[in-house]
């Protein structure tokens, strides 16, 4: 391997401007990211347009902040490293077309990198981190020193032990097979939405709610004060469509694969729990009172941390059918998540995505991974969002395969991982 494996990652799929500096997939040596959630907020979710025209504002600061952050320059780096899709055509882009310039500027390769392996990879940096620190003879956090070997870490920690990976985030609800191979990985798709991706139903019952967005962390923040028996959400109604089997996805978090010859058991779908919900507010008169709240949540702009301020935004039975919302998607995704670990004899699962944040998922996942004898993985809170980091970690194994963009480098919107 030339140098000293440092990759600089540039992400910008959806509405974060990211940058990264990461040590031969192992050691995050800075990580910059760029919100626009204020910019889409008062939409209630993410408008494309918005987005190219804020990450075309923050691209170049946000990497500079990531070279200045890491006490590096360009000439110091062995790659650049940017997420090609899947995600938002116009913002992808911004990430794809800066990313070019600088790697031939640079004289380096560029690597292009899934979106979704991205998510996967910020796990897999978290427990070569972990193991690095752990690593007696690493000391002094020296760059170009790394205590392990990196090169042919995952493979020989994990290669009897394939990873179940769910990737859970506001575009995708994906469950993977991922092996370790020859220093590589490779993944094979067992299970994903028919619909809706989970932190897209969190988005949109969240605005019906005249919640924040994005929605995730405001239900997160709610629903510890509600009841989650209170509205009997089944998982019938967020049943898969095994009807659908076969045919076309039908939206966008279904497009980046096919479900065919997918196990109607590991299918997800979202959105019947999300009319449920809507039916239960229109049955229950609870618009208007959620029409009221907007303008409020705007200008305070942070979820509730406590009971008596969740109650001065929410009424009880607003805040009981939060928490079973919650409680009924993720025994949803548990389920199917579990129900697949088993069937393909993987002891590991990894949890990963914007939605793996999420406090009560964390806990039940926990606990369920411990009753079954599993490995339960997730990221740092800061690594289950989107970011760059592993996005510059999951590009590690391509740059020891030289494995490089051609130079003809385009946005795939739908990329598909496997
Ligand atoms: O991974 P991410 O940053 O972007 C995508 O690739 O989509 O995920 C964003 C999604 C949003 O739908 C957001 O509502 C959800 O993750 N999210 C959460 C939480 N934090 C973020 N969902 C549930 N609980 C959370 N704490
Ligand atoms: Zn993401």
């Amino acid at each position: 391997m030339p140098g000293s494996g440092l990759i600089l990652g540039i992400e910008s799929s959806c509405d974060e401007t990211a940058a990264a500096i990461v040590e031969r997939g192992a050691r995050t040596i800075s990580s910059v990211v760029a919100s626009q959630i204020s910019t889409h907020a008062r939409y209630g979710g993410v408008v494309p347009e918005l987005a190219s025209r804020e990450h075309l504002r923050a691209i170049v600061p946000v990497v500079r902040a990531a070279l200045a952050e890491a006490h590096l320059t360009l000439a110091d780096l062995d790659a650049i490293a940017v997420t090609s899709g899947p995600g938002l055509a116009g913002a992808l882009l911004v990430g794809i077309t800066y990313a070019k310039a600088l790697a031939f500027a640079n004289r380096l390769p560029l690597i292009a990198v899934n979106h979704l392996e991205g998510h996967i990879h910020a796990v897999l940096l978290n427990e070569r981190e972990a193991e690095d620190a752990s690593a007696a003879h690493v000391a002094n956090g020296k760059l170009g020193a790394p205590g392990l070997d990196f090169e042919t870490w995952d493979s020989t920690r994990l290669r009897s032990d394939p990873a179940l990976a769910l990737v859970v985030s506001g575009g995708h609800t994906h469950l993977y097979l991922a092996r370790p191979i020859d220093a590589t990985w490779s993944y094979t798709l067992v299970g994903r939405t028919v619909d809706d991706a989970a932190g897209e139903a969190f988005d949109k019952v969240a605005k019906l709610l005249g919640l924040g967005y994005p929605g995730g962390p405001w239900i997160d923040a709610l629903a510890r004060f509600g009841n989650p028996r209170a509205v009997p959400f089944s998982f019938a109604q967020i049943k898969p469509k095994i009807h659908l089997a076969g045919k076309a996805p039908r939206t966008k978090a279904a497009k980046t694969a096919p479900i065919a010859r997918l196990d109607p058991h590991f299918l997800f779908s979202f959105s019947g729990i999300k009319t449920a919900v809507l039916r239960y507010v229109e049955l229950n008169q609870m618009r208007a009172e959620a029409r009221a709240r907007v303008s409020r949540v705007l200008e305070h702009f942070r979820p509730p941390q406590t009971r008596e301020e969740a109650l001065a935004l929410c009424p009880q039975p607003t805040l009981d059918l939060i928490a079973s919302f919650q409680r009924a998607v993720i025994g949803d995704l548990m389920k199917k998540t579990f129900a697949a670990a088993e069937s393909l004899g993987a002891r590991r699962v990894l949890v990963t995505g914007g939605v793996a944040a999420n406090r009560e998922l964390r806990e039940r996942f926990t606990e369920e991974a411990a009753a079954r004898g599993l490995r339960i993985l997730f990221p740092t809170l800061a690594l289950s969002t989107d970011n760059a980091a592993m996005i510059a970690a999951a590009a590690w194994p391509r740059l020891l395969k030289q494995e490089f963009a051609p130079p003809d480098l385009s946005a795939d919107p739908s990329l598909a991982l496997s």
